[in-house]
């Protein structure tokens, strides 16, 4: 087994089963709901950072169904192996190995982050808000998604998610809550993605750098 279990994960992970249940309705969301903020054709450049890009499949689906040339995309994740995988196919996009927690981008920098089911591996969760409200332009967002915890099912549930994945925490919505408010970014709103009963909740948060734009 790697020391990164990511990279043990990277070549199988498009084929796993959570892809149809969880990872994909949650793509769908997060492109439709990015979708209400740039609407129309793009004239100056804009920036997107997936961070915990995985093979980088947000990123295409950005690409193909947004089709906006000047939306300017980069992903960052920590396995060298995601990365690996996610460079080969992605050719509109820079992708580059690196930690949430010390992201290896100027401040202000991006017009919008995006976090998918990658949140809840990291040790220091505030410090990564921190970083994300660093690196993104005022009046910037951020659309954090991952397996929460709010009940007994989501808990059973994800114990047995984290067999495959080690060490995690799946905060609460009250939770997201409070690390939204002492990183001083504002919370827009919750989306429960909506899937199948049997799937944990997903939740959706958008939140925002300051005031809207
Ligand atoms: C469940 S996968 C999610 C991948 C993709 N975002 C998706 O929605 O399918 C979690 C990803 O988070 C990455 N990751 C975990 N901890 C990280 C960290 N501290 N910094 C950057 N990426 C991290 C892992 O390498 C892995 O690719």
């Amino acid at each position: 087994m790697p020391q990164n279990i990511w990279d043990f994960w990277a070549n199988r992970y498009e084929k796993l089963w959570v892809q149809k249940y969880s990872l994909k309705p949650t793509r769908d969301l997060v492109v439709a709901e990015l979708q209400k903020y740039i609407a129309s054709e793009i004239e100056e450049e804009l920036n997107l950072l997936d961070v915990g890009c995985g093979t980088g499949q947000l990123l295409e689906d950005i690409k193909e169904k947004l089709c906006q040339p000047n939306l300017a995309l980069t992903g960052i994740d920590s396995s060298e192996q995601m990365i690996a995988f996610a460079s080969k196919k992605l050719t509109n996009a820079r992708v580059i190995v690196g930690d949430a927690l010390a992201l290896p981008f100027s401040h202000n920098y991006f017009d919008f982050l995006t976090c998918c089911h990658s949140f809840p591996y990291y040790q220091d969760k505030l410090m990564a808000l921190q970083e994300f409200k660093r690196v993104l332009k005022p009046g910037g967002v951020l659309f954090l998604v991952q397996a929460s915890e709010n009940n007994v099912y989501d808990k059973v549930v994800m114990k047995l998610v984290k067999l495959t994945t080690g060490k995690a925490a799946y905060p609460s919505k009250a939770q997201i809550r409070k690390l939204v408010q002492q990183a001083e970014l504002n919370l827009l709103n919750h989306k429960k993605i909506e899937s199948q009963y049997f799937m944990p909740s997903i939740i959706l948060s958008t939140l925002q750098n300051g005031d809207k734009k």
